[in-house]
């Protein structure tokens, strides 16, 4: 049988290929299709949601010329769409010394996904308010942090959705029938055992590198948790876990969702068994810090992912009505919801009068902070200390948030 005869289509998706919806219709489906069969799927299926990518920095011209074709071509979304975090804060690019010539590319780019009906969102956390998907449904979502979260904590089913076949399965409301949408594929497969007494919130982001690291194609499920682990760290976990290795799925016993009941892994003494210690976590550190401790930092930045109220709560507390040097950039990313949330609570105003640079709707890792000419950056996020050399030339020091705030203001 040949891999053309074993995708099923429906009526429906035959009448998308045969350009009954509209030309962005038909080319979408024959992506979706396409797509399908290199991964030998049986039959699309209908989506409830996307996540899209819509910065200029990673999809460059050609993310430009799509976007452009499918709403020039009338293209729109079937499903409630968001969009990733931009590569331009456009309220803020001048004083981020952005170029005029890449904020236009980044206009376009905005005005494309705007046509094509998708909610402006630019926020790689949708699932805190704005796309918040319910357990065993599927959707298809691009950003891995994103996607690690929606399947493990929610429940929800993706794929690590690439660019091109997001906005694709957006217009028509249908994915191929493949990797995390099969409940088989879902099973854990190797085991974490986390013997460490009082994770700190840096200690999840570790934690999330050294799954990320050891986990391979394998779907990793951890015991040793405690149940009070929050949101927030379940974000940075898997955030951290998704970007140090391609984990897109993780069950944490007696906390995500298809892991609450415990007896679900009474196999588990069979998988591939992994301890993890508070020596590797603090090797694991030691490892993602790049930087000569004693070289001067030039910029301590917080927000990958970008933070939550909470977050920024929590921030504002460990300030303690501190100013941030003359000699560092302390910047930190939030969506634009966050930020309209905590410009009444009185958080932003106290912190930008302490010295701090805010952001919203993009991050460090997808624009162009290069013009700065950093070297020396400081962070509390593994993701961001794992991405953002590959991004911009730069050491790393990864610390946690007192650290970084104690670094960025003490006294001279
Ligand atoms: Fe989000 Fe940017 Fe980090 S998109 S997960 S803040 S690299």
């Amino acid at each position: 049988m040949s891999r053309e005869t074993c995708l099923h289509l429906n009526d429906k998706d035959r009448a998308f290929l045969d350009g009954h919806f509209g030309p962005a219709e038909k080319l979408a489906m024959e992506v979706v299709v396409d797509v399908g069969r290199a991964f030998e799927a049986e039959r699309l299926i209908p989506i409830t949601s996307a996540h899209i990518l819509g910065h200029y920095g990673s999809l460059h011209d050609a993310g430009i010329e799509l976007l452009e074709r499918l709403a020039a071509d009338g293209g729109a979304c079937r499903v409630p769409t968001t969009v990733d975090p931009s590569s331009v804060d456009f309220a803020r690019a001048n004083a981020f010394r952005v170029s005029s010539d890449y904020v236009s590319r980044q206009d376009r780019l905005r005005r494309a996904v705007e046509r094509l009906g998708v909610t402006p969102s630019w926020s790689c956390i949708p699932y805190h308010s704005m796309n918040v998907p319910r357990f065993g449904q599927n959707i298809a979502w691009a950003e891995s942090s994103a996607v690690v979260y929606a399947n493990s904590v929610i429940g929800a089913r993706t794929n690590r959705t690439p660019f091109g076949l997001d906005i694709c399965a957006a217009i028509t409301g249908r994915i191929p029938y493949s990797g995390l949408y099969r409940k088989k594929n879902r099973v854990a497969t190797i085991l974490f055992d986390v013997q460490v007494q009082q994770l700190s919130d840096l200690d999840y982001h570790t934690l999330g590198a050294i799954v990320g690291s050891r986990s391979g194609s394998a779907v990793p499920a951890i015991r040793g948790i405690p149940t009070s682990v929050t949101n927030d760290q379940l974000k940075t976990f898997g955030a951290a876990a998704a970007s140090s290795g391609s984990v897109a799925l993780f069950h944490i016993m007696g906390v995500t969702p298809e892991a609450r009941l415990q007896g679900r892994f009474s196999g588990c003494e069979s998988m591939q068994r992994m301890v993890v210690t508070r020596d590797d976590l603090q090797e694991m550190e030691r490892r993602i810090s790049t930087a000569d401790p004693a070289a001067p930092v030039d910029m301590v930045t917080l927000g990958c992912p970008l933070l939550s109220v909470e977050e920024l709560k929590q921030v504002f507390a460990r300030m303690g009505g501190r100013q941030v040097r003359k000699d560092i950039h302390f910047w930190i990313y939030l969506s634009q919801e966050t930020y309209d949330l905590a410009v009444p609570m009185g958080l932003i105003g106290a912190l930008e009068a302490a010295g701090i640079w805010f952001s919203t709707g993009t991050c460090a890792t997808i624009s162009p902070v290069k013009v700065w000419g950093f070297s020396h950056v400081m962070t509390n996020s593994a993701k961001c200390a794992l991405v953002v050399p590959s991004e911009h030339n730069v050491r790393i020091s990864y610390r946690d948030i007192d650290t970084c705030i104690l670094t960025a203001t003490e006294a001279i």
